[in-house]
């Protein structure tokens, strides 16, 4: 059985602390990358084959290493701690839990790439974390950890917490630079990519707080340790958030050779009621409906590739035979219809219209071309925004009509639910 590594002491009283943390080991990595070169610890995290664990799954030492060593501009590491997509929930468990062990991969990726100042992008909501992860980082400072002259070596390196704009589009990495710099949340073009012009215009590496709080345990167990878990180019411990109608919903460690199976029935307690389940979504909102018969597949970034998905943020929402998928598609519709940031116009007026003709169905008054007319409008969103916004956004409504076509269209020819739900979340609220 895999021991967790990353919330090995997520339960314990007072696991958060600097002394805990201390105690149990904490911040020796960070005496040891203090002896290595910058090249080194990029090498030895390339060797891991550590991959981004905020979604698109890129090697993280590679990303490091286009960052340009003969740029004179100051370098700035983001982590990403904006967290904000449906079902995904575990970097907030990191954050609030073991603050630590980012802090101490924070100042060893600060190292890595050349970097002194490090910002911690929390989403907006977070605020009951910023204290808390501000007391600490205090205490790391004081002791040492983070600031000037860390434990003696000559090497600078501070770290601020910046509570974003509680925006999910915020966590699109450039549009979380622009938000950094005070403007709103939206989207740059690529290129150029932030790794030669990111926060202020220079060089700047944007990761998130899983994979940030990995970098630690790499310098301190080997790279052999870290890729000698899991699948071939999908090592390492990962973190999987598991909701909807599992017995046991939360956050579990996991390595990435675990099936959807042994996730949903051997960690989660399985389906609620006992029911069947009838579909997952395994990478958050934006990553494609899975069937049943995909449920021994791995969640690893190729095995739900390779399955027709996404591991995504390794969000798992898991749903039983009483879900009504046109309600799904509008649920999630609903969220990025209030989430688009306005920049551009097939995001921006494409979603409210997805979310109408759902809404229309979902009250009833369903017309029969309405599902070739949901197709055409997602046609004509996909592919053609500044971010993958877009793309994220069409999932739901592609992915349902895709394997629940037959649903659909019962939907709008009787006018009603052909799905006998006993459960049924609250009408989505706007906020304007
Ligand atoms: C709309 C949108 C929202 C995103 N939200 C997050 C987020 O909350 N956290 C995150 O780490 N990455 C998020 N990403 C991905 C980031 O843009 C970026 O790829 C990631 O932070 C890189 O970190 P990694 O290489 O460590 O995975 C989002 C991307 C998009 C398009
Ligand atoms: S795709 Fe949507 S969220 Fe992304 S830039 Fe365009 S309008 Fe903004």
């Amino acid at each position: 059985m895999f021991e967790p590594v990353l919330t090995k002491y997520v339960n314990e009283p007072g696991g958060h602390t600097l002394d805990f943390y201390v105690q149990h080991g904490g911040y020796q990595a960070l005496k040891t990358a203090l002896g290595m070169t910058p090249e080194a610890i990029v090498d030895t995290v390339k060797k891991s084959g550590l991959r981004g664990r905020g979604g698109a799954g890129f090697p993280t030492g590679l990303k490091w290493s286009f960052v340009p060593k003969d740029n004179p501009k100051p370098k700035y590491l983001c982590v990403n701690a904006d967290e904000s997509e449906p079902g995904t929930f575990k970097d907030h468990v990191l954050l609030e839990r073991n603050p630590h062990l980012l802090f101490e991969g924070c100042v060893i990726a600060c190292r890595a790439i050349g970097a002194r100042t490090c910002y911690i992008y929390i989403r907006g909501e977070f605020y009951h974390l910023q204290k808390q992860m501000e007391a600490e980082l205090a205490k790391a400072r004081q002791a040492g950890y983070v600031g000037k002259n860390i434990l003696g070596s000559g090497e600078d390196c501070d770290i601020w917490i910046h509570r974003g704009a509680g925006a999910y589009e915020a966590g699109e990495e450039t549009a979380l630079i622009e938000s950094l710099e005070g403007k709103r949340a939206q989207p740059r073009l690529k290129p150029p990519f932030p790794a030669v012009v990111g926060l202020y215009g220079c060089p700047t590496v944007v990761n998130n707080v899983e994979t940030i709080c990995n970098v630690p345990l790499i310098i301190e167990k080997g790279h052999e340790w870290f890729a000698g878990i899991g699948p071939d180019k999908n090592t390492g411990p990962k973190l999987f958030c598991v909701s909807g109608h599992v017995k046991k919903p939360g956050v579990y460690e996991a390595p990435m050779d675990t099936t959807l199976r042994q996730l949903i029935y051997d960690y989660a307690g399985g389906i609620r009621g006992d029911r069947q389940l009838k579909a997952v979504i395994p990478g958050g909102s934006s990553t494609p409906v899975l069937m049943p018969d995909k449920l021994d597949t791995h969640l690893s970034f190729d095995g739900m590739v390779a399955a027709g998905s996404m591991l995504g943020s390794a969000a798992i929402i898991v749903m039983d035979e009483t879900t009504s998928m046109v309600w799904v598609a509008k649920n999630l519709t609903h969220f990025y219809k209030h989430e688009s940031c306005g920049k551009c116009t097939p995001c921006r007026e494409g979603v409210d219209w997805l979310y109408k003709i759902l809404d229309k169905i979902e009250r009833g008054d369903g017309e029969p071309r309405d599902v070739e007319l949901l197709l055409s409008v997602c046609d004509n969103i996909g592919g053609k925004t500044l971010c993958p916004f877009g793309d994220a956004e069409i999932a739901p409504v592609l992915s349902t009509i895709q394997h629940f076509r037959g649903e659909y269209e019962t939907y709008i020819r009787t006018g009603e639910s052909p799905v006998q739900s006993d459960f049924r979340a609250a009408e989505p609220v706007s906020a304007h």
